[in-house]
């Protein structure tokens, strides 16, 4: 069996993954994703990748366009396209869930600048806004009252991009000071680790310094995160979710995993049962 690992920087991840990859035996091939071009009616295309891919770019334009390109030559990618569509854009992200019954925080979407204010006196501050593609808790704000709300926008809509001229807000969710993530492969969690904040810092993401803690998923977290996998499509995926005072609430879903954090404190390989996973699914 040949495993192609597609990635555009090589993190400790695609290390671990490469290395577990070849441990199982497969032949890997590590393709540079920024390298690639296609002739998009070439034939052969689709035994360049062997008998499953698995995406690991960084960029999400990236990863996105080429994992449609793979799987239009036929080629089966981990993550599918859907995936990535439904996790790579926060709107779609939430609308899945919510659809889905999951529990999400509150989310507001203003289509103008014109709608910002209206929308968030409605909803009461502190509000929080999050750019619509990102990750790394870059551009996430939150804004406790009017003015600093009005700063932020001033700020996109000088930036001219019209998908910064659209507000994603949502409702801010007492918590303690750290989240959830949940790495999810299949049917199986991984790992589930709590992301304790850095100091003064209110967002939990490891980019940003926060440290973590590995616990045991009780019955609910489970149920919930499983739910929240298969609505955004399954596949290898990290699900992040806090612990609001009505329970848990899922506000993302990843679709190309960092778990860096997630292994420092996991006694489980993580790596390895996700190159499980992906040699599973190849055989299916
Ligand atoms: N509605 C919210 N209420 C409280 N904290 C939040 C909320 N949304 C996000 N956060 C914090 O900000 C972090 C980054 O937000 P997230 O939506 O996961 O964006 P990113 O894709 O950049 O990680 C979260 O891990 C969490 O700590
Ligand atoms: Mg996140």
């Amino acid at each position: 069996m040949k495993i192609t690992i597609v990635f555009d920087r090589i993190r400790g991840e695609e290390k671990w993954l490469i290395q577990e990859a070849k441990k199982s035996g497969c032949t890997t091939e590590l393709v540079d994703g920024r390298m690639l071009s296609f002739e998009l009616t070439d034939r052969e295309a689709k035994n360049r990748f062997g008998d499953i891919v698995l995406q690991r770019c960084i960029s999400y334009y990236r990863s996105s366009f080429l994992t449609r390109i793979m799987e239009n030559f036929g080629a089966h990618v981990i993550n599918t396209s859907k995936v990535s569509d439904v996790c790579g854009n926060k709107l779609i992200t939430s609308m899945v869930l919510a659809k889905a019954g999951i529990p999400t925080p509150k989310t507001f979407v203003a289509l103008s600048s014109e709608s910002v204010d209206q929308t968030a006196e409605q909803m009461g501050y502190p509000v929080v806004m999050k750019p619509f593609v990102g990750s790394w808790g870059r551009m996430v704000s939150i804004a406790r009252d009017a003015q600093t709300l009005d700063t932020i926008v001033e700020l996109r809509e000088s930036i001219p991009n019209p998908i910064e001229h659209m507000y994603y807000l949502q409702e801010f969710v007492e918590r303690p000071p750290r989240d959830i993530r949940a790495i999810v492969a299949g049917e199986e969690i991984i790992a589930t680790v709590y992301r304790n904040a850095p100091p003064n810092e209110w967002r939990t993401n490891v980019a940003r310094g926060a440290t973590t803690t590995s616990f045991k998923a009780d019955k609910d977290l489970s149920e919930i995160v499983h739910r929240a996998a298969h609505a955004v499509g399954g596949g290898i995926l990290g699900v992040d979710v806090m612990e609001s005072k009505e329970g848990y609430v899922v506000h993302e879903v990843n679709n190309t995993v960092e778990f860096k954090g997630a292994q420092a404190a996991s006694k489980t390989k993580i790596a390895k049962k996700m190159i499980e996973f992906v040699v599973r699914s190849a055989k299916r």
